[in-house]
């Protein structure tokens, strides 16, 4: 077996950080620490992309040892990091992570956060419930623990409540954090092949000219998972799907696959044209699923701290498009869902077949641009061709590149929140949300909940491709919804 441990070399990394820093995350004993950043904060050390002056201070209110809490993330590690676990590794990751217990309600407890050096620079990581932004934010400043212009509060989503309490936090940490200082994390923007979208469609004359209405005949994005909702119950009664995955993570590829052309490629200009594709949207159909058991699996009002008869949606399917643009009025479906039979998100773009009569209509295969995203990484053309030998009969043509085949590119490639960490140490805030968007997404989602309002729910069974009403939506425009596996039959 080939050693996976090589450096990785997508920043150089804090070695030349000045000042101290410290990462405070509140809620380290959370389901997000455990299954995301903590895997993250291994993957940046295996990497050697930790800095020797960087502390970690994980916030909990579980009467836990340091030993206990080293215990506790070891597990989610091993499972969770792209590199192998290695005890070395682990050890030295452990000597930059304190555990601290205390109450975030309660000021009395925020002496324990304070800083022997004054110039250490703070991100305070908040993953915890909208609820407590706002009081989290006061009682670090009123423990005089802030230096306004030189720490960051890094808030988890949902961002508030709804769209006023979004509103209400951001106005409030903005008297207590610098506005730029103030950074919404949305993690797929940290994902390879979503930073790979706009390479690939403006990269090249061939996509760049053809992504429009007259080309394009409809779009797909899909992002399903197998997990349930794992032990977030309270949480996710309050999210579901809309609020947990579409209004944000599905939002974000919605809008590199549909925004114009940025005059440059840097983040200021990607998110306007972000926030105008956003803008364009509209929604015309959406379906809200729930799945129920099978064999083992409980249905979802069967999870713990969930409502017997809950209506919260573990699946959503819409049907949008857009006002204005290139792409005025092209179909775009999206759908995500928890407990699917099979983990994916990708990608399809569908384009109109060639309208020149020479070969007959039924004969050529739609043309398809797959872009996989997770859990393969890569890209699948599919068009036509000439048939080898005499006649002139038309064959699909597939091309299929794995990008996370090559080892050179496994490596290194960062995860997502290891990316977004990275940068975030770096006071690299680029990979972040502006709040503009956020207001946005919250207008997107209050309008699809409006929508539930008048619905009702479908159920699902577990481990299925979702709903049936899902299918129907396509199905009433002739098309159906593409599975992750067509790629498989391709040649290579
Ligand atoms: C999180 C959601 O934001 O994204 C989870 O809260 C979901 O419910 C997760 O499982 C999916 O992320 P990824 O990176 O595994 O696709």
């Amino acid at each position: 077996m080939r050693e996976l441990i090589v450096k990785v070399s997508f920043i150089p990394i804090g070695k030349t950080m000045k000042n101290k820093l410290v990462f405070t995350i509140f809620g380290s004993t959370g389901d997000l620490t455990y299954r995301k950043l903590m895997p993250a904060l291994y993957n940046l050390m295996a990497g050697s992309n930790l800095d020797d002056n960087l502390e970690i201070r994980c916030i909990g209110r579980k009467a836990l040892s340091q030993e206990d809490y080293i215990q506790l993330i070891q597990p989610w590690i091993e499972k969770g990091s792209r590199f192998p676990f290695k005890e070395t590794i682990f050890l030295e990751l452990t000597k930059h992570i304190q555990y601290i217990q205390m109450d975030l309600t309660k000021i009395e407890d925020y002496h324990l956060l304070k800083n022997v050096d004054q110039n250490s620079i703070n991100i305070y990581y908040l993953a915890v419930a909208p609820e407590f932004f706002e009081s989290i934010a006061d009682h670090l400043e009123s423990s005089g623990l802030l230096h306004k212009n030189l720490d960051y509060v890094i808030l988890e989503k949902p961002f508030g409540l709804d769209f006023k309490h979004a509103i209400k936090v951001h106005d409030k940490l903005s008297t207590i954090f610098h506005q730029d200082h103030i950074l919404h994390i949305d993690h797929y923007i940290g994902k390879e092949m979503i930073q790979n979208i706009l390479a690939i469609r403006f990269a090249n004359r061939l996509f760049e000219t053809i992504w429009n209405k007259d080309t394009i005949e409809q779009i797909q994005i899909t992002a399903a998972e197998t997990i349930g909702i794992e032990n977030r119950g309270s949480y996710y009664e309050q999210a579901g799907a809309l609020q947990d995955m579409v209004q944000n993570h599905l939002l974000q590829l919605v809008s590199y696959v549909i925004m114009d052309q940025p005059k440059l490629m840097n983040h200021e200009h990607i998110q306007s044209k972000q926030i105008e594709a956003i803008q364009r949207l509209s929604i015309d159909e959406c379906v809200f699923g729930q799945y129920t058991a099978k064999d083992d699996l409980k249905a979802y009002r069967e999870e713990d701290h969930v409502s017997h008869d809950s209506v919260t949606e573990t699946y959503i399917a819409l049907q949008l498009h857009a006002k204005e643009g290139a792409l005025k009025d092209v179909p775009i479906f999206v759908r995500s869902g928890k407990r699917m039979n099979q983990r994916a998100t990708y990608i399809s773009v569908h384009f109109k077949k060639a309208v020149n009569h020479l070969y007959p209509q039924d004969k050529l295969i739609d043309e398809l641009l797959l872009i996989k995203i997770q859990p393969d990484e890569g890209i699948y053309f599919r068009f036509n061709a000439k048939k080898p030998g005499s006649s002139q009969e038309i064959t699909p043509i597939m091309m299929n590149f794995c990008q996370n085949c090559i080892y050179e590119n496994r490596i290194n490639t960062p995860e997502a929140y290891e990316r977004i960490l990275n940068s975030a140490f770096h006071q690299d805030t680029s990979l972040f949300t502006p709040f503009e968007m956020v207001k946005l997404s919250w207008d997107f989602g209050s309008k699809v909940a409006k929508l539930k309002k008048n619905q009702g729910l479908d159920f699902y069974e577990s481990q299925s491709d979702g709903p049936i009403s899902a299918d129907t939506l396509l199905n009433q425009h002739g098309y159906v919804w593409i599975s992750a596996d067509i790629s498989d039959e391709a040649y290579q």
